[in-house]
């Protein structure tokens, strides 16, 4: 699906960056933060695909810790020249991170746009309406704050008498009456440019974790007369981070009900159980399917209308015409099943399998890079690996394509109205001509020109057939 794009103020150029080099501890896992998935992708890669939808300058994303893995999933995301990489080789902090995009960015006056790798669920929209704030007010910063009722953890907005803009002060600084504050900094901001990196200039780490923190910038601009504003976000979780995998569950758990509920109201899908489906908010179900208990829909799978996905079964990248059946127990990826198809129960189709109308796979069959023509049938025990089988031909129980001899990889082709007998070896390369038939337990080394039967090891003619295979 293209992602529409939002109209953003064009006052300055616009450049985001994507603060994505920190380990995150909290999360207690090898695997750096940002990389952690969330309805399918990394962390980051939902901030990216936001980013990208303000139509920015520049995106420049910060990274560091499993710093090639981290760029692997932006270019996944935006492809190979959506974003500017920048290595911090050390954390030392959020202001540190800003401070290691400064050469890449200040070429030019802009405004910067700062977001954070592990707030995921971020709206282009609510950006929009900050950077507007931000132009409408003429200020050197605008922080997106939001307030919460149990602020724990995050950096308290300090606001005076007035209720003007003071500090920002983190958790672990912060003194008894600061943490009584509810009202958060979301770590997402934008800044005049210019400003932001004469004030990073002037960050120490004097603070209990002895980082550079971002969030000293703004009262550093605010005491040279800058004006700093404040853009209070309605939606807490929608600017809410994740740092530990609790949070990281709880927005699966939201994403997931959002999505259901959506398929449910809007597209007209059954679920016989929507707290016991997993369905990627990317994928598209037509109207009228019934989706069993713990069926996982994965990626951009697209599947038509009336279907029926029973039990367990499992879809990646796929797609499904309309009034496909899958049985229990499938695992289906990367694959294209057309309209009155059936598959399963404990069918396996991958790698760019392909099943024309009304094609039916059945139990403990695998088609790997394989296509089964319009109404051809292989019913059970069969492996289809690298073969083309044409239309209304039935593959017999226990079936192989014999299709890797150690080194390569090698094509079976059946023709049309062939019958394969029951435990047929079809040793490739090789070609079973239309209208044939292989008797059970053939084992075939040689092509089958077409309307004749074969038998034995290895098998040979035994007769030629008539045109009804008689
Ligand atoms: C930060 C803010 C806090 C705010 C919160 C909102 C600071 C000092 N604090 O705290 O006020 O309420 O976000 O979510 O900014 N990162 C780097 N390099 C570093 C350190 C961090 O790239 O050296 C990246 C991390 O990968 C992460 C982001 O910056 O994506 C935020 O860092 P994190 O450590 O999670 O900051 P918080 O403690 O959550
Ligand atoms: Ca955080």
């Amino acid at each position: 699906m293209p992602s529409p794009t939002v109209n953003v103020p064009t006052t300055a150029p616009l450049d985001v960056i994507i603060l994505a080099a920190g380990q995150g501890t909290r999360m207690k896992s090898g695997l750096a933060k940002v990389l952690h998935k969330l309805d399918g992708r990394p962390l980051v890669a939902h901030v990216c695909r936001t980013a990208a939808k303000l139509n920015p300058r520049k995106i420049y994303v910060v990274v560091g810790h499993q710093a090639d893995g981290v760029e692997a999933a932006v270019q996944d995301e935006l492809g190979k020249d959506g974003a500017v990489f920048v290595r911090q080789e050390k954390q030392r902090g959020t202001g540190d991170a800003v401070l290691a995009a400064r050469t890449a960015v200040a070429n030019a006056a802009s405004t910067v746009l700062i977001l954070s790798g592990d707030v995921p669920l971020v709206r282009a929209e609510t950006l929009k309406s900050l950077l507007e704030a931000h132009a409408n007010e003429k200020s050197a910063c605008t922080i997106l704050t939001v307030r919460m009722e149990n602020p724990m953890g995050y950096g308290r907005v300090v606001r005076d008498d007035g209720n003007v803009f003071q500090k920002i002060v983190e958790q672990k600084d912060a003194n008894d009456d600061e943490r009584q504050i509810r009202e958060v900094n979301s770590g997402i901001y934008c800044f005049d440019s210019e400003k932001l990196f004469t004030a990073l200039a002037e960050v120490r780490p004097s603070n209990s974790q002895s980082e550079y923190y971002l969030t000293d910038v703004p009262a550093i601009l605010k005491r040279t007369s800058e004006r700093v504003g404040l853009f209070q976000h309605p939606d807490v979780r929608e600017v809410s981070g994740i740092n530990t995998r609790a949070e990281l569950a709880e927005f699966e758990n939201l994403i997931r009900r959002r999505t259901i509920r959506r398929l449910m109201l809007e597209e007209g899908v059954t679920f016989i159980d929507p707290s016991h489906a997993y369905i990627s908010s990317e994928a598209q179900i037509g109207r009228d399917c019934i989706i069993h208990p713990d069926v996982h829909i994965e990626g951009p799978s697209v599947i038509g209308e009336a279907g029926e996905i029973h039990q367990g079964s499992r879809i990646v990248n796929s797609r499904l015409g309309d009034r496909v059946t899958v049985k229990d127990h499938c695992l289906i990826i990367d694959s294209e099943i057309a309209n009155d198809c059936s598959v399963g129960p404990f069918a396996h189709l991958r790698m760019n399998a392909k099943l024309e109308e009304r094609a039916v796979v059945g139990n403990f069959v695998e088609v790997k890079k394989s296509t089964i023509g319009r109404g051809s049938k292989a019913m059970h025990l069969t492996y289809l690996g690298d073969a083309t089988i044409g239309e209304r031909t039935n593959i017999g129980a226990g079936t192989i394509t014999c299709n890797y001899d150690g080194k390569h990889k090698h094509a079976t082709i059946i023709e049309d109205n062939v019958r394969i007998g029951s435990d047929t070896m079809l040793v490739a390369p090789v070609t079973v001509g239309k209208g044939s038939v292989t008797a059970a337990g053939a084992v075939v080394i040689e092509d089958v020109p077409a309307n004749t039967l074969v038998a034995g090891v290895p098998a040979k003619v035994k007769k030629k057939l008539t045109e009804d295979g008689k």
